[in-house]
């Protein structure tokens, strides 16, 4: 294999979210969510790790919201990119860098790269028919035009995408198309435009994908792959790719930098995904850092390059994009694409157009000190590799049965006795007995697994196993009372409560990618200041170490939180 894990560095993307609407829970559980706790986790690792996203500033989703809000797609695009960054910083989404689509830099890196692949021969300028909207005088692609999917019959598909069925569509291929713009039937109208040829790489993305093999080179481990991005690459790819016009006749977005040209933007699946490359160069300029060395094959040694996206998105990270680094021959290949199914939310798809949707920065705003609960909930849930739901009733439910009853418990009740026996002081250990060893045995196992899951994107997993150290900690508790033998055997409660804290230790770094500002709370309540990944010693409290006063880390939530939430998202819909 030529990645070694143990001397990789990484280079993170999460999918540059649309600037034409705020983010809803959906989104974060599957994309930006994940692919924190992945980064935190390798920094905590001291891997070279670059997490990357920004906004996606082009394309019809923002210049269809500016006519139905009647402003600029400027003025659209600068209100979402400010609510969108805020919302993530105030999650504690830790992006190096959230650059924007429509900066110069960004147009000249998209330009650049475009203009190298046209001079080396890799697009094909065809002119032919497309559908115009007299009305509007303009052509019509992607979102601008909708009809009957001819795969699934379904009405309501896009000139790019089925959204029912996924297939892969262009504008020709709708049943009854009719313009988004007018609702009128549209005309065809002749016009010229630059296609990758994707037909001409079925062969070596076949194998990439399905072995992870690029002319006898092995680039990355498919058993690594979500079944599902293999298995739908796999299935675009033998059912036969066709070529892909990768400009627009549109006026907003990164312009065609050739002759003859004029009124022609690149395709926003063309520009969106460089716009990862140009924030890296963004934050290597402010930084004074190399670009290269994060994306380019001769600078990015053993570097892996992993997308964090939603399965909508699987088709231009895994075969669009790759042909485009490829065709290019500079760049590294991703390494992983760790692609999300879908959230539903109260039994509905989210959705936009009803307002149908828990948005993040309304959440963030009314409970500003909730954020780890929200980050613990939707971690619960992620919908990794199927569909899942989010329900005002199971956040109820995973908060007070998970982080107020097994994991604040937990700690509050150590902290308590520790004040409450010695003052605050750690005790002193004494000889261990058969269970306390295992209970480090399962603090040990506990540690392995989180890690490999996360190694693997099983960040649900990792969570999960987290959480089992919070209660083998509880059942620890239980089985010693502590509370009783004080009243027999003080040596023995001090090697307890020892043990305890070093339980509490564990959970401060183990939580830490999942619940920072938790993980940071309890490492300060015992005067702690571990930020690394567990080294091979365990982390303990040194006898004599002071520990702070006890105080609540989650509070419970009541019937009537519910309610109104419930009945808040009724109200606001459409
Ligand atoms: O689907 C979306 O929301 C797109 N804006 C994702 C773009 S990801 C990447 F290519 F930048
Ligand atoms: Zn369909």
């Amino acid at each position: 294999m030529k990645n070694k894990q143990s001397n990789s560095s990484y280079t993170v993307t999460a999918a540059l979210p649309y600037a034409n609407g705020p983010i809803h829970l959906g989104h974060v559980s599957g994309v930006y969510l994940p692919a924190d706790i992945y980064v935190r986790y390798l920094r905590m690792k001291k891997k070279d790790v670059l997490f990357l996203c920004g906004s996606d500033e082009h394309g019809a989703a923002i210049t269809l919201r500016a006519k139905k809000e009647g402003v600029t797609p400027k003025q659209i695009v600068d209100k979402y990119h400010g609510i969108i960054k805020k919302s993530f910083s105030d999650l504690g989404i830790s992006f190096d860098v959230f650059h924007r689509t429509s900066e110069e830099s960004h147009h000249k890196t998209a330009q650049e790269f475009f203009e190298k692949l046209w001079k080396d021969g890799k697009f094909i300028e065809k002119k032919s028919e497309q559908y115009f909207d007299q009305k509007h005088q303009q052509f019509l692609a992607d979102r601008y035009i909708t009809g009957t999917c001819p795969k699934c019959q379904t009405d309501g598909a896009y000139g790019d995408q089925c959204e029912s069925c996924g297939a892969d569509l262009s504008p020709m291929d709708l049943i009854s198309p009719t313009s988004t713009l007018s609702g009128e039937k549209p005309v065809l109208k002749e016009t010229k435009h630059w296609y990758l040829p994707m037909d001409r790489h079925e062969e070596w993305l076949r194998e990439w994908v399905r072995d992870g093999v690029v002319d006898g080179e092995q680039f990355h481990n498919p058993k690594e792959w979500r079944n599902q991005v293999i298995g739908q690459c796999l299935s675009w790819i033998d059912g036969g790719l066709r070529p892909r016009a990768m400009t627009r006749d549109l006026d907003w977005g990164v312009k065609v930098p050739i002759e003859n040209a004029e009124g022609k933007v690149l395709y926003v699946w063309l520009d969106a995904p460089i716009g990862y490359i140009s924030a890296t160069k963004h934050w290597a300029e402010q930084n004074n850092k190399d670009w290269k060395k994060y994306w380019c094959k001769k600078e990015a040694n053993n570097r892996r390059l992993i997308h964090f996206i939603g399965k909508d998105n699987i088709v231009f990270h895994a075969i669009i994009f790759p042909i485009l680094l490829k065709d290019h021959g500079e760049f590294i290949l991703p390494y992983n694409v760790p692609s999300s199914e879908f959230l539903n939310l109260e039994g509905d798809k989210f959705s936009t157009s009803k307002n149908w949707a828990v948005w993040l920065h309304e959440y963030l705003s009314s409970y500003p000190d909730k954020e780890d609960e929200l980050r613990y909930v939707l971690t619960a849930i992620a919908p990794e590799s199927k569909d899942a739901e989010f329900t005002w009733k199971e956040y109820q439910a995973r908060v007070n049965n998970e982080l107020v009853a097994i994991f604040g418990n937990f700690i509050n009740r150590t902290v308590v006795l520790i004040n409450k026996y010695y003052d605050g002081i750690a005790p002193k250990r004494h000889e261990l007995t058969e269970k306390d060893n295992e209970l480090i045995d399962s603090l040990n196992l506990a540690k392995e697994k989180i890690a490999k899951n996360l190694e693997l994107y099983r960040i649900r997993e990792a969570q999960l196993e987290a959480m089992n150290i919070a209660r083998a900690g509880n059942k620890y508790l239980a089985e010693q009372e502590p509370w009783k033998v004080i009243k027999t055997d003080e040596q023995r409660v001090e090697t307890v409560l020892s043990l305890s804290l070093q339980v509490c230790a564990t959970l401060s770094i183990a939580f830490y990618p999942f619940l920072p500002k938790t993980a940071l709370r309890i490492q300060k309540l015992l005067g702690l200041n571990e930020c690394y990944w567990f080294e091979e010693k365990s982390v303990c409290v040194e006898a004599g170490a002071l520990i702070e006063k006890p105080e609540m880390l989650f509070k419970k939530i009541e019937d009537d939180f519910v309610d109104k939430e419930r009945e808040r998202l009724k109200l606001s819909s459409k």
